[in-house]
């Protein structure tokens, strides 16, 4: 069953988990490092404006078709949002793999970004726990890049991907450069992250933010050249998944929110050229499903929660693209009052 499907078992308390403040961070002064993430705090309400409907329901209770060969990639998997380096968090989600995958031989997490790396002693040590907890779940988790990750080590790790294009960070947790894909079943999967971190104005270059974050031109190019995917991984939303927002905090500066727009809209021009039906996406913090049309047909766009929040996770089937999730599960953020 998915995340909230059924009685949370004891290891989901949420009120319990303590929202881990980030490794190599002065803990005084400025904003905590990943606690005080985009959009944490802030009451988004978004619209459909995009959609030509609501999609029929794509929730299930369970999963369907015939199990896959062997070597076409998990049939089931489970996706996760935005942990932001919270071990606790991380822990207890990864500690129902076994039960949210039984039956699978490949147990995955496919996590939408913000995962938590994070420089100096802490932040290993966040990594060498999760890692260890895959190893005892007998899972492997693979990541899109967030905005707050510590992109100078991704950078010097992703000179070195392994032969299948992931980049290992430590044992079972591998990094999806932007532009990765790929195939699950006859689906072409890729995989792009990245986004804006509002709150620049009030944290340190090469600290606790860095410019690697935005996805540049050179990388829309070649991500937009390389054609057609299925199914589209992302940290940010598409500007095309519209959606307006509360009065933003006064540490947000203008020129921050500029940078955002920007970036959605460089999204929105790779989905363009990449067609993808599907669209899985993090950092709004939000868990919703939406149908949207950006004018090559419907796409399902699905968003999760973050850290702390009982819908950060759910099961998918990846041979049907269903979640298996109870009926009400994802919001779709209905036609609403614009705020702010
Ligand atoms: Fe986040």
């Amino acid at each position: 069953m998915a995340g909230s499907a059924g009685p949370e078992p004891p290891a989901l308390k949420v009120a319990s988990v303590t929202h881990r403040r980030a490794a190599g961070r002065p803990d005084a002064g400025g904003p905590g490092p990943l606690a005080e993430c985009l959009f944490s705090g802030y009451k988004s309400v978004m619209t459909a404006v995009a959609g030509r409907g609501d999609a029929p329901s794509t929730e299930s209770s369970g999963s369907s078709g015939e199990a896959p060969a062997a070597d076409s990639g998990p049939r089931r998997i489970v996706v996760a949002g935005d942990w932001h380096g919270n071990e606790d968090w991380a822990l207890s989600v990864i500690r129902r793999v076994p039960a949210l995958l039984a039956g699978e031989s490949q147990r995955l997490i496919l996590h939408l970004g913000d995962f938590g790396i994070w420089p100096d002693r802490a932040g290993q040590e966040y990594l060498d726990r999760v890692s260890g907890a895959l190893a005892g779940a007998g899972a492997e988790l693979w990541f899109v890049d967030g905005n707050h990750e510590d992109f100078g080590r991704l950078g010097q790790l992703d000179q070195k991907p392994g032969p299948d294009g992931r980049v290992t960070v430590v044992p079972r947790v591998m990094h999806l450069p932007r532009g990765y894909r790929w195939n699950w079943h006859g689906l072409t999967w890729l995989a792009c992250g990245g986004a804006v971190s509002l709150d620049r104005a009030v944290r340190t270059e090469g600290l606790d933010w860095w410019p690697q974050e935005e996805i540049t031109t050179e990388q829309e190019v070649a991500i937009s050249g390389g054609g057609h995917a299925d199914v589209m991984v992302c940290h940010d939303c598409p500007s095309g998944v519209a959606h307006t927002f509360a009065r933003p905090p006064p540490e947000w500066a203008p020129e921050d929110l500029a940078r955002n727009d920007a970036h959605r809209r460089r999204l929105q021009r790779i989905v363009d050229a990449v067609m993808p039906v599907y669209l899985i996406h993090g950092h709004l913090h939000r868990a919703y499903q939406r149908t949207c049309d950006f004018g090559y047909g419907p796409v399902k766009v699905t968003g999760l929660d973050a850290d702390n929040r009982l819908r950060n996770f759910a099961t998918l089937d990846v041979t049907s693209m269903r979640w298996d999730v109870r009926a009400g599960w994802f919001s779709r953020f209905r036609r609403s009052a614009v705020v702010g």
